[in-house]
């Protein structure tokens, strides 16, 4: 069973959606401790009440970004985890911690990467009058949400849309596809082929390429 570090800032809704799909019995992975930079968010009641090991790491008590991160590699081994996913953590990543965890590191993001990389993805998709939306699960690479797309999902944009009312239909989508996504490498059906990643052998299987129907 792989064993999984998830690393979270705030309110820790794809936390839940994974420990959730793990409670359900359709994700067989063990969520073996949730780090968060961020004292006092919601992220570490939900895992305080799942019964997972958590703990705070502030990223301010540190002189930079490798010694903070240090402290998140030395905590993820700690707790013998063997995968990492990112789950709403707000810190950028070096290339040293990214190359420890190389394919072993997943991120969501809320767009269609490469679309509406960074902040105030919504917002900007609305402004850009950009017809689709979504998410997108990732295999992480330096670069600012950057690296091989394991799965997303569309969402269409209507006329009335604010930031807040797309982004709770994303968010839904979100809760979807991150366990679908981390179920699938779990299973051993992901392979990382340079910039892309290969499913099933196959480079787009119906069951991550669009938002089934219903
Ligand atoms: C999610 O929408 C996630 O996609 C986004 O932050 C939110 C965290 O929510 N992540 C990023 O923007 C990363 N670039 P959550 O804490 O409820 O899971």
């Amino acid at each position: 069973m792989m064993r999984v570090g998830v690393l979270i800032s705030g309110r820790g809704s794809n936390l839940q959606s994974l420990i959730d799909a793990c409670q359900a019995g359709s994700l067989p992975i063990e969520i073996v401790t949730v780090i968060s930079n961020v004292a006092g968010v919601q992220g570490l009641e939900r895992a305080e009440a799942a019964g997972i090991s958590n703990q705070v790491i502030d990223h301010r008590g540190f002189g930079g970004r490798e010694a903070f991160e240090d402290a998140v590699n030395d905590a993820l081994l700690e707790a013998g985890a063997d995968f990492v996913c990112m789950a709403g953590f707000m810190r950028l990543l070096t290339d040293g911690f990214v190359g420890k965890w190389l394919d072993r590191l997943i991120n969501i993001h809320p767009s269609l990467l490469p679309a509406f990389k960074g902040l105030d993805t919504h917002q900007r998709a609305i402004e850009a009058g950009v017809r689709f939306t979504g998410c997108t699960v990732h295999f992480v690479r330096p670069a600012m949400d950057d690296g091989p797309i394991i799965v997303q999902a569309a969402v269409p944009i209507a006329g009335h849309d604010t930031p807040e009312t797309l982004a709770a239909r994303v968010l839904a989508e979100e809760h979807r596809i991150y366990p679908l996504a981390l179920r699938l490498i779990a299973e051993g059906r992901v392979r990382v082929d340079g910039a892309r990643v290969i499913v099933d052998g196959a480079e787009a299987p119906s069951e991550v390429l669009i938002n089934p129907p219903g």
